[in-house]
This record gives C-alpha cells, sequence and structure tokens, in this order.
C-alpha cells in the first residue's frame, strides 16, 4: 500500500550489513568489541538523581515547559567557556543546541548538500556521518588517512580533481580527535593544512570533535580543534555530552557563524522543536558545581587503563602481519590484516569464538577496503578485554594459517 509512496530520499536510504552483523555479536557469551558505548559504569547517576529531583521541585513549571529552540542561555554560556577553555572564541549568537553531533550532521546535511552533491570524507570515517550524508543522496569521496591525519597531498589532489569534472565539494568532513573508527590524533600542521586548503578552494570544514576531551595525557596544544585557527568562520564545530555525561541526555552543540547557526535554528525547530529544558539545566549544573571537569578526569583514566588492556593484550596474542593503531585518546583501535584478507571472514571465525568487532568496509563511502576492522575498548573491563582479546588472536590465527 506505502510501497509506491516512498520519496526518492527514502528509497536510497539501506540498512547496513553492520546491523546484521552487531545482531550476531548480540548472542549471549560473546565478548564484543562491536559498538562504541561508553562505560554504563561511569554514568554519573546519583549526581544526576539529585540535580534532576532538585531542579523538577525547584523549578519544574519552566523546566518541563518548552524552551528556546535554539537552547538554554545558561547552558550555551556553559558551552562558550568550555569552548573557550580549549581556544574557541565563539559568539552567544554562534552556538545551537543539538540532540547530540549526530543531529548536527544532520543538519548539516540538510543545509548543504542537494542531491548528487559532493562531500569529501576522511576514508575511513564515522559511520553515522557517512549514513546522514547518503541520506540526503549526496555523493561521499574518501580521503585516506595516515597516522597522522588526513593525506593532504591526497586531499588537494581529490578537489583538484572534481573541480577538473566541474564538481565543486560543499565541505570536508574531519574527525581530528581520535578519530572514529581509527583513533587517530591529527597533528597540529595537518590541521593548519586542512584549513589552508579550504581557505584556498573555498571549502567548508564540518569539524566533529565528539571525543576532544578524552585524551589520555595529551597536552591542549595537541587537541586544539581546527576551530580554533579559524577566523573567516569556514569551519562547523559539533561538540557532544554523549561521551563526557551519557548518550542517553542526547545532548550536544554545532558552532559557526551567526547566519549560518540562524539557518540551523530554523531547520533543527521543524524537527524537535528545541532541546529538553530539563536536561540542559542538569548539565549546566553538573559544570557548575565542578562535577563535570573532575568527572572527565575519571573518565580519562578509565579509558586510558582499557586502552592499556587492549594494546598489551594485542602485542600478546596477535600473530604477524597484523597491524593495530595505539590511540593516545577516545574509544577505538584500528586493526589491518594482511592485503588481501576480509575481515567478514575473520568476523565469522571470531564470532565461532564467541568474540565480536565491526568490520572496517563499512566506514569507507565505497566498502572498498576490506582488511581492517574496528575493536571499541570503552564498554568492556580490563579482564574482558584481555579474555576477548586472546580469544579473537586464536581467531585470527586459524584464519591466517588455514
Ligand atoms: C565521531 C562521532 N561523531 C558523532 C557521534 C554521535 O554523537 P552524539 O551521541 O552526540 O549524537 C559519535 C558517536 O559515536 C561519533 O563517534
Amino acid at each position: 500500500m506505502w510501497e509506491g509512496k516512498l520519496s526518492k530520499r527514502a528509497l536510497g536510504m539501506k540498512g547496513s550489513e553492520i546491523r546484521r552483523l552487531f545482531r550476531l555479536s548480540m548472542q549471549p557469551g560473546v565478548i564484543s568489541f562491536a559498538g562504541g558505548l561508553p562505560d554504563p559504569g561511569s554514568f554519573p547517576r546519583e549526581e544526576a538523581a539529585s540535580v534532576l529531583s532538585r531542579l523538577l521541585r525547584e523549578r519544574g513549571e519552566v523546566l518541563l515547559q518548552y524552551g528556546p529552540a535554539r537552547g538554554d542561555e545558561e547552558l550555551v554560556e556553559v558551552i562558550r567557556e568550555r569552548m573557550g577553555r580549549r581556544g574557541m572564541d565563539v559568539g552567544p549568537r554562534e552556538v545551537l543546541v543539538v540532540s547530540g553531533a549526530q543531529q548536527g550532521l544532520d543538519l548539516c546535511a540538510k543545509l548543504f548538500l542537494d542531491p548528487g552533491d559532493v562531500v569529501l570524507v576522511e576514508a575511513p570515517s564515522f559511520i553515522g556521518a557517512l549514513g546522514a550524508f547518503r541520506n540526503y543522496q549526496a555523493e561521499m569521496v574518501g580521503v585516506p588517512m595516515e597516522e597522522d591525519g588526513v593525506d593532504l597531498g591526497a586531499l588537494e589532489r581529490t578537489v583538484e580533481g572534481l573541480l577538473g569534472e566541474g564538481r565543486k565539494p560543499k565541505f570536508f568532513y574531519t574527525i581530528p580527535n581520535f578519530q572514529n573508527p581509527t583513533g587517530t590524533l591529527t597533528s597540529q600542521e595537518k590541521r593548519r593544512g586542512v584549513l589552508e586548503l579550504a581557505r584556498r578552494y573555498d571549502l567548508l570544514v564540518v569539524e566533529d570533535d565528539a571525543y576532544g576531551e578524552l585524551g589520555f595525557g595529551t597536552s591542549d596544544q595537541e587537541v586544539r580543534p581546527i576551530k580554533a585557527m579559524d577566523e573567516e568562520g569556514r569551519v562547523i564545530y559539533l561538540g557532544s555530552f554523549s561521551k563526557i555525561v551519557s548518550p542517553g541526555i542526547r545532548l550536544g552543540w554545532m558552532a559557526g557563524p551567526e547566519e549560518l547557526i540562524d539557518r540551523f535554528e530554523m531547520a533543527k525547530q521543524m524537527l524537535d522543536v528545541c532541546p529538553s529544558p530539563l536536561i540542559q539545566a542538569m548539565v549546566v549544573e553538573l559544570h557548575r558545581k565542578g562535577f563535570l571537569d573532575e568527572h572527565v578526569l575519571n573518565l580519562r583514566e578509565i579509558y586510558r587503563s582499557r586502552r592499556d588492556a587492549m594494546v598489551s593484550s594485542l602485542r600478546r596474542h596477535m600473530p604477524q602481519g597484523v597491524r593495530w593503531t595505539e590511540p593516545l585518546g577516545g574509544f577505538y583501535v584500528w586493526v589491518t590484516i594482511p592485503e588481501g584478507r576480509d575481515a567478514l571472514d575473520l568476523f565469522h571465525m571470531a564470532v565461532e569464538r564467541k568474540v565480536a568487532f565491526v568490520i572496517g568496509s563499512a566506514f569507507y563511502p565505497d566498502e572498498s577496503v576490506r582488511n581492517v576492522f574496528r575493536l571499541s575498548f570503552c564498554h568492556e573491563r580490563e579482564e574482558v578485554i584481555e579474555e576477548g582479546i586472546g580469544r579473537l588472536g586464536e581467531a585470527t590465527r586459524a584464519f591466517l594459517s588455514g
């Protein structure tokens, strides 16, 4: 009855193979390094409960009402202060509170992309961004990643090539801090290079900083966002409270030039009217009490120790010929198996041995690279990580010798 009525846009939306694989990885007894879910034990349940109950009693009439579409002014101040500490100076009208960075990605696609428009992405890149851009029928062109960020030479050649065909890309989407999925920290030189290229070719930069506060001993300078160097208003910055408070509160923000933020606000208002006043007030309180800063320090320790457990287990258990990244922050390790092998085949052998990961091809716009996969160290405790990587090492040895 409804099939013939779907829009072309809806017909282009496809459920990914990843979802099917995720189901396999959720069988009982399987240790899963697949999802990027934050550690549930670290959610600030007690603090949130006491702040929320007080807010509801004292300001319930306002906080259970609709609020401003752009976000609560006090939260915008908190966001500006937190960005300011990281070298980004944005005005109060240059911030839009959104329900998670994911919504910011959708809004970028909505505002900038007509069907067939070209977007440049890091290859590999975050699946949620690729999906958001694909939903608006954009064409994504991947630019390879190197150890210290995107390959700038390749980025320039790609732009030149596209311009030669009369196809000007709209923006470059990048995750400079502890990238999902590779864990890569983009060097400051490369960040400058990206901005310089964007200026030269008149591109926008969409900078996703979902993991920017989760460095394990990195200096402020190393994680300084591209936005901090943006004098022209060329960078649209996406921030998130998902990894530093909890993803279930669905709270993030975008920062960019005021006229653009006004447009984002108009688009967002028609999506969900306003962000939750109650949740925004809760985050303001957690920040003001000093809780949030302390909490971030604890999270860094939790995830650093899990990263250590994963990396040292990989060293112990992985056979020759397998390489992986050793990230300085964030949630992910990226593993490369020998050329010509398909991580999907290894995935099935791993699941038989009750351990799972996400195959890497899903993170490429054209799914072309097959010998890679992503491991998340964020969700499991150290002993489970060690056990899981032991199983994965066994599966990989059997796979490579088969
Ligand atoms: C790079 C990146 N951007 C954005 C998001 C989505 O964040 P949010 O929960 O704020 O929508 C994620 C979540 O995994 C992510 O890894």
